[in-house]
């Protein structure tokens, strides 16, 4: 914050313009970090399974990044791609660190920045839909419209709710209980309040079809 190194703890105002809700909050930001770098391979991994519900693999080993001040000249994202490129790892991590490049823009701590040791950072990430559309965004707030608009997330989000207030898969409640789930979200105007209603509803009746869906 711009403010006198000597001020006063007091509560200050974010910069609403570069800020998008959870994604960007300084505590997703930092956590998802290094202590002096940010983590675009962790941030994008958050993003995938955490808020597209895909399943990411763990990795076969333990890596370690490459080391910062081996590589003076090169942004986060250079390091990450080089250390990434092999056929060997771009199989998981060409999924993840577009998404997690999009929020270039925060460091290790959520500060928002724009250049890093000297360079304009590179904030363009893509993402692979389930439908084979390719959904291209520049910087964090593209990223959170993205994810806000996609079925994906409204479909992982009534999922992941669902389990983790009754403690089982959609499934166990009927084939078509995702689908339907998901759709009633979306006519409530994704309201969390009535999906939770909808899932402990879900929780106490029996399963009503378990029928393929068509
Ligand atoms: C099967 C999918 C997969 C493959 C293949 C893979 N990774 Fe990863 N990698 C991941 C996931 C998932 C994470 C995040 C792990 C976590 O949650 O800490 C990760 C994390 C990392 C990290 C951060 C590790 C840390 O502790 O900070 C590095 C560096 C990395 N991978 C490099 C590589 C390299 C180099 C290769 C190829 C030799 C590779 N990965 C192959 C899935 C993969």
């Amino acid at each position: 914050m711009d403010l006198p190194p000597d001020a006063p703890f007091q509560k200050v105002k974010f910069e609403a313009a570069r800020r998008s809700g959870v994604l960007t909050h300084p505590y997703t930001l930092s956590t998802l970090a290094y202590s002096a770098e940010s983590s675009p391979i962790h941030r994008g991994v958050f993003v995938g399974r955490g808020l597209l519900g895909i399943a990411i693999k763990p990795p076969m080993e333990a890596f370690t990044p490459l080391a910062a001040e081996q590589h003076p000249n090169l942004t986060t994202r250079e390091r990450v791609s080089l250390q990434t490129k092999p056929m060997a790892c771009s199989g998981c991590h060409s999924i993840m660190n577009p998404l997690g490049f999009a929020l270039e823009n925060y460091d290790a701590v959520g500060r928002y920045r724009e250049k890093e040791r000297a360079k304009v950072i590179d904030v363009s990430g893509s993402y692979e839909q389930r439908t084979g559309a390719v959904a291209k965004f520049t910087g964090a707030k593209q990223l959170a419209e993205f994810l806000a608009n996609s079925d994906e997330t409204h479909y992982a989000f009534a999922q992941q709710a669902f389990h983790h207030y009754l403690k089982q898969p959609m499934r166990a409640y009927g084939l078509r209980k995702p689908d339907e789930l998901r759709k009633t979200f979306a006519e409530n105007g994704y309201s969390v309040r009535k999906l939770l209603v909808e899932v402990a509803v879900t929780g106490a009746l029996p399963p009503k079809d378990t029928k393929p869906p068509k």
